[in-house]
């Protein structure tokens, strides 16, 4: 069997955490792909010479052409520029929108059978975009933000009741936006709810959910905490390993059920837009969305959610694109 390969698109801060971890993790050879003339091959040999003392066999190979990335089986999307601080992710849209229309033009022309996960803000437009281009079936065409908010989400409830990040299960969908719907009622310790815990830790429910709050709105405004502290971008580690998640469950035909930003089809009351929602990641890309019953206040911020992502695909066509 030969090796599977992936291609990086971007090869910035968050391509190069990409291509790093797809070579300690032997997932796939990796071509990474940036307009930047010499960084791309410059990082990729960088993290090459590291494979004796890391122990794995893939060949990197950096470019700036995309011919480079024929028989890609999965491209991962980075291209476009970072938020600044006070910058939100919809200011990003137009420079971020001429990009994306570049790569997937590129991408469908070189790699007409990859699935395809996308990274770049504005993440809802930018996929949609990205669909629209290409022409890609909805299955391989997706966004990488549910893994990130999920994890982030979940974190804060590990520190917030100093436990094992490993077994909290958390789920966050809708868009990647300030919106974005942390679902509380299914956030378990092992299937003990953690309001539940947070109800015993500070015996006062009113407490407990003051807590649980300010942990859903830190989740909500967390990408913009990390771009307060770095100054000169957005978050880079994270994004990297919660698309690196996504990539192992297809390339590996895992089936995981992780938060995905797919194309809606009457899930969740919504259809025609990419949203963020359950998805069985597979070897064909989003396999199946694992639509659930929200409880009324749920359903309610998962639809403010979705009109946000609606109004920045507007936005987005009155550009022009
Ligand atoms: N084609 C390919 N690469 C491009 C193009 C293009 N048309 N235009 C810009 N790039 C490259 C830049 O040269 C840069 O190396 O995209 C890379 C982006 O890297 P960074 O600026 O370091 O940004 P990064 O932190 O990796 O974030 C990338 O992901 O999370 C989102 O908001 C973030 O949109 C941003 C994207």
């Amino acid at each position: 069997m030969s090796r599977k390969k992936i291609a990086l698109i971007g090869g910035g801060q968050i391509g190069g955490v990409l291509a790093q971890l797809t070579a300690q993790k032997e997932l796939a050879d990796v071509v990474l792909f940036d307009i930047v003339e010499d960084l791309p091959q410059g990082k990729t040999l960088d993290i090459a010479e590291a494979s004796r003392v890391d122990g794995f066999d893939v060949q990197l190979r950096g470019t700036n052409e995309y011919k480079d990335i024929e028989g890609s089986d999965l491209v991962i999307i980075t291209a476009g520029l970072p938020r600044k601080p006070g910058m939100s992710r919809d200011d990003l849209l137009t420079t971020n929108a001429k990009i994306m229309k570049t790569v997937a033009e590129g991408v469908k022309e070189f790699a007409p059978n990859s699935i395809v996960i996308i990274i770049s803000n504005p993440l809802d437009a930018m996929v949609t975009l990205f669909k629209k281009v290409s022409g890609f079936p909805a299955n391989r065409v997706m966004g990488q933000a549910g893994v990130l908010d999920s994890s982030r989400f979940a974190s804060f409830i590990a520190w917030e009741l100093g436990i094992s990040v490993k077994d909290i299960n958390a789920m966050v969908l809708g868009g990647h936006g300030d919106t974005m719907v942390p679902i509380v009622r299914y956030s378990n310790v092992n299937g003990v709810p953690v309001m539940e815990l947070l109800e015993r830790k500070y015996n006062d429910k009113a407490k407990a959910k003051e807590i649980m709050d300010a942990m859903v709105q830190r989740t909500k405004m967390a990408g913009g905490e990390v771009v307060k502290l770095l100054k000169t971008g957005s978050a880079f580690y994270s994004p990297a390993s919660s698309a690196i998640a996504m990539a192992e469950s297809i390339l590996k035909d895992q089936k995981r059920v992780l938060p995905t930003c797919a194309l809606l089809n009457g899930e969740f009351g919504v259809s025609g837009y990419y949203v963020g929602v359950p998805v069985v990641l597979g070897s064909n890309g989003v396999e199946k969305i694992l639509d659930f019953e929200l409880d009324a206040e749920e359903q309610a911020a998962f639809d403010n959610s979705v009109n946000a992502v609606k109004s920045l695909v507007e936005d987005m066509e009155r550009l022009g694109f």
